[in-house]
């Protein structure tokens, strides 16, 4: 069978997938490097990764990723600029004004964009931004800097690195409901005060069976405001231990995924937040859940791989 990405490329899609540099190696390297055209960095671009204290910062696992998709033919998506999490605690244990804030934001964003100049397809500058509710998360970046720290982040991302495209990215925005709904809003608002913002990023982090019905309507009206949709973390957990029954459920929806975004010409793509089970974030962070991915612990591939296969 022809890997993912052959499938992908012929639609114009990217297939990707998140990684962890340090295990770029055996098969691990060789299947992200064979199935996928787009690799992720899972955490090895965050602000707490990258200056782990004022002013030294430590590139070496970014780099391999990069040098490591710019070897196999790959984009790179950077993840991520502006996030309430994974923080420094340089940064989240100081006191500071808004002024020194604010030089101190764009000073981690011209600084990191700057170094990947023109080996990047894509940013996603802000990570997370809204409450269930669609108002503003009360984050270290909007208590200093208000709500223009959205449109501060992606002008100082435009000014750093003019080719990268530029997202927003957050989780349960992927059907329409109050979040995607806010989510929406500020990006027509964005657009409308010629704000840089090039695309939207749904995380679709799923549960078993239960794969928005709304996802491709909510995909094509952003498309319809003028911007590229990705989904940017796609994986589909259910609770462990995982069976048969379970796993061609998963298969299914992860079809149901690929579809949405396959019958939208401005969905780029799809990338899983990690290709197997070994690398997933899902059990450390769901209680009785796992198996979320399109290959097992092991490296085998799973139904799901093949739905994948089959979408494109
Ligand atoms: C996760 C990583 O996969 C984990 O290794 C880490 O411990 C926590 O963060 N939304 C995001 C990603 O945007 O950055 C998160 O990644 C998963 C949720």
């Amino acid at each position: 069978d022809p890997p993912l990405r052959d499938l992908a490329a012929a639609k114009g899609k990217i297939i990707g997938t998140a990684v962890t540099g340090g295990k770029l190696t055996g098969t691990y390297a060789d299947i992200a490097g064979r199935e996928f055209n787009s690799l992720t960095p899972g955490n090895a671009m965050k602000w707490e990764s990258v200056e782990p204290s004022r002013g030294t910062y430590n590139w070496a696992e970014a780099d391999r990723i990069v040098d490591f998709a710019e070897a196999h033919g790959q984009q790179v998506r950077g993840h991520t600029l502006v996030w309430h999490s994974q923080n420094p605690g340089w940064l989240t244990g100081g006191s500071w004004t808004p002024a020194q804030f604010s030089a101190i934001v764009q000073d981690h964003i011209t600084t990191e964009v700057g170094r990947y100049k023109g080996r990047l397809a894509a940013w996603d500058v802000v990570n997370e931004p809204f409450n269930e509710d669609g108002t503003y998360r009360q984050s270290l970046f909007y208590n200093h800097l208000g709500p223009d720290y959205i449109a501060q982040a992606l002008t100082w991302a435009r000014a750093a690195d003019p080719d990268a495209k530029l997202y927003i990215n957050d989780y349960n925005v992927e059907g329409v409901n109050a979040k995607s709904t806010a989510l929406y809003n500020l990006v027509k608002s964005l657009k409308e005060r010629g704000v840089p913002i090039d695309g939207v990023g749904l995380q679709a982090h799923f549960i078993l069976g239960q794969i928005p019905s709304t996802l491709q309507q909510n995909i094509q009206r952003f498309a319809d405001l003028g911007v590229d949709v990705a989904i940017t973390e796609l994986d589909i957990r259910m609770q462990v231990p995982a069976t048969d029954a379970k796993l061609a459920q998963q298969a299914a929806d992860y079809k149901a995924v690929m579809n949405a975004c396959v019958a939208v010409a401005r969905c780029t793509g799809v990338t899983v937040w990690g290709f197997t089970d070994s690398d997933s974030w899902i059990p450390d962070f769901f209680e009785g859940y796992g198996a979320a991915t399109p290959y097992d612990e092991n490296f085998a591939p799973k139904p799901a791989y093949y739905a994948i296969a089959q979408s494109l």
